[in-house]
């Protein structure tokens, strides 16, 4: 597959999990990759693991909770390839596993610098960039996918600031669709049920027990694999999806069918 040649795409959160498998998928796909991290070891493997398959990436060190070095790393990104394709704001934390009255004014303001400011402020870089380059031959000027969650769609127990910060994502990606769709960039979201990566270790270690509980409540019996959510990503910033924005799909295994 090369459907993403002659793009690039910068990924935020690129060192692990999610963000790690979309950077391989669009490596693989053709794109040219700008790999981005708080954590610059975990995103130096990344790009070597692209690096190995033949791809094209770069490593740019990047807090999404700090604006400047989201445009930092933008600028990176158009010194070193020259535009800017695709966006995807995928960075996150889980936060702590405790009821809304034990979460602390630490907990809440972290997760909503990292969760909502990255998707916030790498939204703004993103789109500023896209705004000044020529449309290609697709029409197109831009592609953006937040990364959500299906706590961004339903409540969480023990989760209130992550909830609340995964329904914000959701807020931006739709009003931020409405605001450029005119200027050919479409925004989707992406909202995974549980999904094998560190995060998801985390939340098995928090009690008892957890990782059954868990998987119980998913219907199709399992949890999500990194890379059938990095393949949902690549569905929507193909050219075959012009006509897809403000979306957020959910990858769940079919909880929320019912
Ligand atoms: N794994 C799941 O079950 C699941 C489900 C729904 C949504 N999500 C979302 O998917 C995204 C990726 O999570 P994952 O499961 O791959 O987790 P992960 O912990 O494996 O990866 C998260 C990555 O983000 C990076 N990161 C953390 N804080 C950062 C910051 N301030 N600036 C830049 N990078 C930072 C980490 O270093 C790590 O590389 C998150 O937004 C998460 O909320 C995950």
């Amino acid at each position: 597959m090369s459907k993403f040649v002659d793009q690039v795409a910068f990924i935020t959160g690129a060192g692990s999990g999610i963000g790690r498998a979309t950077a391989l998928a669009f490596a693989k796909a053709g794109a040219q990759v700008a790999a981005t991290d708080v954590n610059e070891t975990t995103g130096n493997e990344t790009v070597a693991l692209i690096q190995k398959l033949g791809g094209d990436a770069f490593f740019s060190v990047c807090d999404v909770a700090a604006p400047d070095q989201i445009d930092a790393a933008i600028e990176q990104t158009v010194h070193t390839y020259g535009r800017l394709d695709i966006g995807i704001n995928n960075a996150g934390i889980g936060g702590r596993f405790a009821r809304l009255l034990d979460q602390t004014p630490d907990d809440f303001n972290q997760l909503m610098a990292i969760n909502v400011g990255g998707v916030f402020y790498g939204m703004q870089a993103q789109i500023r960039q896209m705004l000044k380059q020529p449309e290609n031959v697709h029409r197109d000027r831009g592609k953006i996918v937040n990364v959500s969650s299906i706590a961004g769609v339903r409540g969480m127990a023990m989760g209130a600031p992550y909830s609340a910060s995964k329904h914000a994502v959701i807020g931006l990606t739709k009003t931020a669709a409405l605001e450029y769709v005119k200027k050919n960039i479409r925004v989707n979201a992406v909202c995974p049920v549980y999904t094998h990566s560190a995060m998801v270790d985390d939340l098995i270690n928090a009690a008892p027990n957890m990782e059954e509980r868990m998987r119980r409540v998913i219907p199709i019996g399992r949890f999500g694999q990194p890379e059938e959510i990095a393949q949902a990503i690549l569905w929507l910033c193909s050219d075959e999806n012009a006509f897809c924005t403000g979306q957020t799909i959910q990858l769940d295994g079919g909880m929320t069918a019912g």
